[in-house]
């Protein structure tokens, strides 16, 4: 990597000469130091040292030289970069050449001419340490901004999560109050029939917030970096084959059937046995969920040389490309609804695209409006 540069700049050039020499003394290698006789020169120096992203901590320029004059030169240097320190060495006391390069060229110090060499080395050393010094205060509180703002974007996405959470857990609620409040105010006026309806919608209220609240641990978890992945070498069918015989009752009262293709091989892959169960049980649960009365869900499991992949496949609404964006992001609101009033909560594909991920697979929606969803995840194989 290319040393900070020191520029001098002197239209003497026996002083400049002993500037150069001075400076490599004291600093040995530590930076390189360049000369200029003019200022043009050193413009065309720094240009160069731009163009080569080399840093230029200080420049050290006499006042009075044909051409443009010291300050002038450091103003213009200051425009281009404004971080470099500058020191300007004056002959004479010029008074307002200092005020002028004080005012808009960063003037670190002047120094008279002639110089004391320790005065000058002691100058020289303080300034190229506060610039160092600056710069590392500039990258420290640009830190800070970046960790501020990701903070501050993380605590809005919490807020609104929380409000979400909460705005969901709000309807279940009021219908349990509103089912008990009809029996305790009815009672006498209702017949066992309508106690039980009452009492359905107070359970499956419970049910929805229950499922809601079992999302949000869950989520809470994935996103504290809790989540413990304990993998073990799993045959994904034997995982399946439960999965359906749970979901082949539920799929059956809503007249839906459901086919498992599998060549019968088995299907090893290293997975945490509980997030595999959650993964597939979420999308099985969907193909249903979604699925109009009297449609058919295809379960198939497939393996190349290299991976595992199960599709599930559904004859419902598909999704259009705006929900598709959507899909598996937190409290997905989207067009398909539930065809038989099951809950959702909107939280089961962002969970099941963490528990993916965090097994290294992959997960996608093949889909299109109004026809059906193909949702995939494959897995790397053993
Ligand atoms: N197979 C599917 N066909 C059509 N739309 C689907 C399908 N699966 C999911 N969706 C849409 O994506 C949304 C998000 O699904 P997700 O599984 O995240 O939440 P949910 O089913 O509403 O609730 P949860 O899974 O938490 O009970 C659903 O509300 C639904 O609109
Ligand atoms: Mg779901």
């Amino acid at each position: 990597m290319n040393k900070p540069v020191i520029l001098c700049v002197d239209d003497e050039p026996i002083l400049l000469l002993a500037l150069k020499y001075q400076l490599k003394d004291y600093f040995g290698n530590q930076y390189q130091i360049e000369t200029a006789e003019n200022a043009e020169e050193a413009l065309e120096i720094i240009e160069e040292l731009l163009a080569d992203n080399i840093e230029l901590p200080l420049v050290i320029s006499d006042q009075v030289m044909p051409g443009m004059l010291g300050d002038e030169l450091l103003t213009q240097i200051h425009i281009k970069i404004p971080e470099t320190l500058t020191i300007l060495l004056t002959g004479h006391a010029d008074v307002s050449a200092i005020a002028r390069a004080v005012n808009n060229a960063n003037l670190y110090r002047y120094i008279a001419k002639p110089w004391d060499p320790t005065d000058f080395n002691l100058t020289v050393t303080e300034a190229v340490r506060s610039y160092f010094h600056k710069k590392e205060l500039a990258e420290f509180y640009k830190g800070l901004e970046k960790k501020v703002a990701e903070r501050t974007l993380e605590l809005e996405r919490k807020n609104q999560f929380l409000s979400m959470a909460v705005h969901d857990l709000k309807n279940p609620l009021s219908i349990i109050q509103t089912s008990s409040e009809m029996i305790t105010n009815h009672f006498d006026d209702c017949d066992k029939r309508q106690l039980l309806e009452f009492n359905s919608y107070i359970f499956s209220s419970t049910q929805s917030m229950f499922e809601l609240i079992t999302n949000l641990l869950e989520i809470n978890e994935i996103e504290a970096g809790k989540l413990k992945v304990k993998p073990m070498l799993i045959d994904i069918q034997v995982i399946l084959n439960d999965l359906i015989k749970h979901y082949r009752v539920l799929a059956k009262a809503k007249g839906i059937n459901l086919y498992f293709e599998t060549d019968h091989q088995s299907y090893k892959a290293m997975l945490d046995e509980r997030m595999i169960s959650s993964v597939l049980d979420n999308l099985i649960s969907n193909a249903i969920k979604y699925s109009p009365y009297d449609k058919s869900v295809y379960i198939r499991l497939l393996s190349t040389e290299t991976h595992i992949r199960c599709e599930i496949q559904d004859e419902g609404p598909g999704l259009n490309e705006e929900d598709q964006k959507k899909l598996f992001g937190q409290f997905a609101r989207l067009s398909p609804q539930p065809t038989a009033d099951e809950p959702a909560t909107g939280l089961g594909l962002f969970i099941v695209k963490q528990l993916v991920e965090t097994m290294r697979g992959k997960v996608w929606c093949d889909t299109e409006k109004d026809k059906g969803a193909t949702f995939i995840v494959e897995f790397p194989s053993i």
